[in-house]
């Protein structure tokens, strides 16, 4: 039973709301003069206020209010559609229901074991009040830490082809707030540096949008389960009101479906902190539970790879005398991801096609035709018996035209090989995606766009038949579809280590400050930590120091992690080495001790296979220290804390690889104070004693 939803007509619902206490004491949004709540709902501990409002001319819109004071203020919902009248207007209220929901969920791999999703749900049904008389239901779930809501077109002889021009979808921003954000619809896709902005100076961005509101409270705007539709970006039409646009397609409407569907969910997530967003489970929460069952064969893991010195350029994608990809040198990867217990190889450059100009146009990439100086076969068998595994790599150029009909055999080969992680990846600028039409005849498409979230999910599914995970650089942004699909276990979707090799500019100290607070908050990203040598192309420094590159692994969150340096480097770097050894990438659960968007953080996460606990911390270009307050230990139990913390002097401008490892007993309660240099960082492995008497019972 759920108590707190409301049905009310004509101007009685003030009344009867703030009788509820569903609007505290706080003003009204001024625009509530315009159109009337005529339904609302609250989170279950009445955190959170929702109120669907119809204007006078039957305008659907929504609000949102946090312990009564507005977050965002009248906001209006609706459609263009290409071959009929606009869907925004002259509607009626037609019915409400409500729904509580309170249950747990396992994760197969992630942040954390156990997911609560807790909320009460609303759906308001509205009708045109005039022919076509269609109808539309909006369905709001509003959580103690945000809300979601979507649109669901019925099946109904008026509107069974729904062609979307645009969605008219707006986050009208109650008060006056500071914005971090990249630029949509830009030829680099998600690979740019974030903007830090007033809000009211946002141009077009992609999401998440991470938000600080005036009055402290954070919020960041996404969306959930993002099938068969495209991608939702937002652009500022004046002052603080942010509108949906979609993604565009090659032609015609930018999203064709038939009735009934639903929309992907569009999400708030709302918190008192930065640190907030961060373990809020509500993008997860908003998916399908698992489609795939038991996913076991999925192994979360850590791996390394012919991958950096391509980016460095002293070894080549292409033949030639400079080929990576070649039976000896991968040997070597074998042989050293062996000797340090990394489940997996990356290989690329290992397959005809990177000769000509591949980033142009990838047709001439095979799937399944090694170049003849990479012994496939042999090398699967070599990484096999040494217990490791090759990770498989398809560049598509973004041509998914010339790559889906490879698509079966490719995958096939790697089954049949115990290849059973895939790394794709779409390089081609935004809106050069080459698929084909409804004609047989190539369109450009966006790497966004509803043709790439269907062939995204093609793919990951295909892939789930034959027990191989995937993980998509120059992806559609994530959201949350690793729920439904655990075999999707991470992406790329913005700058990651590759721009410290040959970026202009390269990664600032702060970006990975700003990632935690956005891209993050999408899902886990391969972002390839681990460059210790700390140089990349032509010695060009990386912004870090050394035991920022450390901490990484804890902070930036994937369930497959690469170890990117190149072996000969790491050898130069046995200790801190150590903990890249060392650390896991499975997780019981995950804290964050504290943090500012763009400026620092600070992450303890619990290893999913033993009692230990991990911490990192990462700084912008400020020197700060940091409080570790060490409440998540065990009560009574003492660990061994390895440290890898900058040493006095550490700068990522002037002394980078100053270090100090150290180790420390710990035990729960107590408070420690560890400096961060300038572009720097803190890593500690918190290895639990055994626990009781010693021996007993294990
Ligand atoms: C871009 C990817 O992000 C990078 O990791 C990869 O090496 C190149 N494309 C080539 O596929
Ligand atoms: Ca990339």
């Amino acid at each position: 039973m759920m108590g707190r939803a409301v049905l009310l007509v004509g101007g009685r619902l003030l009344a009867a709301l703030a009788g509820l206490g569903l609007l505290g004491g706080a003003a009204l949004p001024l625009r509530l003069a315009r159109a009337d709540p005529v339904a609302g709902i609250s989170s279950p501990a009445g955190t959170l206020q929702v109120q669907v409002l119809l204007s006078g001319d039957g305008k659907p819109g929504y609000s949102v209010a946090r312990h009564g004071r507005p977050v965002i203020a009248e906001s209006r919902l609706g459609f263009l559609l290409t071959d009929a009248p606009k869907l925004d207007r002259n509607f009626t209220l037609e019915s409400v229901g409500t729904r509580s929901v309170d249950q747990t969920w396992e994760q197969p791999w992630g942040e954390r074991r156990f997911v609560r999703d807790r909320y009460n749900e609303l759906r308001v049904r509205l009708k045109e009040k005039r022919p076509p008389a269609r109808a539309l239901e909006v369905v709001f779930r509003v959580f103690e830490d945000g809300v979601g809501f979507r649109y669901e077109f019925p099946g109904q002889p008026q509107l069974s082809d729904v062609n979307i021009a645009d969605e008219l979808t707006e986050f009208a921003v109650a008060e006056p707030a500071t914005a971090w954000w990249i630029p949509a619809g830009e030829w680099n896709r998600y690979e740019y540096l974030y903007n830090r902005t007033p809000l009211a100076e946002v141009g077009q961005a992609h999401t998440p949008v991470t938000l600080k509101l005036a009055g402290g409270v954070h919020v960041a705007l996404h969306e959930a389960a993002l099938v068969d539709y495209s991608a939702m970006w937002l652009r500022r039409v004046e002052g603080q009101r942010l509108k949906t646009t979609l993604s565009p397609a090659a032609e015609g409407a930018r999203v064709k479906r038939k009735a009934p569907f639903t929309t992907p969910w569009r999400t708030l997530q709302i918190a008192d902190d930065a640190g907030g967003l961060v373990t809020s489970d509500l993008i997860l929460n908003l998916n399908e539970p698992n489609a795939l069952g038991d996913v076991a064969w999925f192994v979360p893991h850590k791996y390394v790879g012919v991958w950096w010195s391509l980016h460095l350029d002293t070894e080549s994608w292409a033949s030639g005398p400079k080929h990576g990809a070649t039976t000896t040198n991968v040997k070597r990867y074998i042989d050293f991801a062996a000797a340090n217990g990394f489940r997996g190889v990356l290989v690329e450059g290992w397959n005809r096609g990177w000769d000509g100009d591949w980033f142009a146009d990838g047709s001439e990439f095979s799937f399944t035709e090694p170049y003849p100086d990479f012994d496939l076969e042999g090398l699967a068998d070599y990484a096999r018996e040494r217990g490791v595994r090759l990770v498989g790599h398809h560049e598509t150029s973004a041509n998914i035209a010339h790559y889906e009909p490879q698509l079966e055999p490719a995958l096939d080969l790697y089954a049949r090989l115990g290849v059973d992680t895939v790394k794709t990846g779409y390089v081609a600028d935004a809106g050069g995606v080459q698929a084909l039409g409804p004609d047989g005849k190539v369109r450009y498409e966006w790497h966004d766009g509803q043709v790439m979230s269907r062939h995204h999910l093609k793919v990951v599914q295909e892939a789930a038949r034959r027990h191989i995970a995937v993980n998509a650089h120059e992806p559609i942004k994530d959201t949350g579809l690793r729920r439904t699909y655990p075999n999707w276990v991470a992406r790329e979707g913005a700058r990651g280590m590759e721009y410290n090799a040959w970026g202009v500019p390269p990664n600032p100290p702060e970006h990975e400050a700003n990632l935690v607070f956005t891209r993050m908050l999408a899902g886990p990203m391969d972002f390839t930590p681990g460059v210790l040598s700390l140089t990349g192309r032509g010695g060009q420094p990386i912004q870090s120091t050394i035991a920022k590159q450390l901490a990484l692994y804890v902070v930036i969150y994937s369930p497959i992690q690469m170890a990117a340096d190149l072996p000969e480097n790491y050898a130069k770097y046995p200790e801190p080495f150590q903990f890249i050894r060392d650390v896991p990438v499975d997780w019981d659960d995950t804290r964050v001790l504290n943090g500012e968007v763009g400026d620092y953080v600070t992450i303890a996460r619990k290893d999913r296979r033993s009692d230990d606990w991990y911490v990192g911390a990462v700084t912008d270009e400020d020197a700060r220290s940091v409080r570790v307050p060490l409440d998540f230990l065990e009560p009574g139990r003492t660990y061994t804390a390895r440290l890898y913390r900058d040493a006095d002097g550490a700068d990522w401008r002037t002394n980078p690889q100053a270090i100090i490892i150290e180790t420390r007993q710990a035990r729960r309660g107590e408070r420690w104070e560890l400096p961060l240099a300038p572009g720097g960082g803190l890593a500690i492995r918190f290895e639990a004693s055994s626990r009781g008497l010693a021996g007993a019972n294990r």
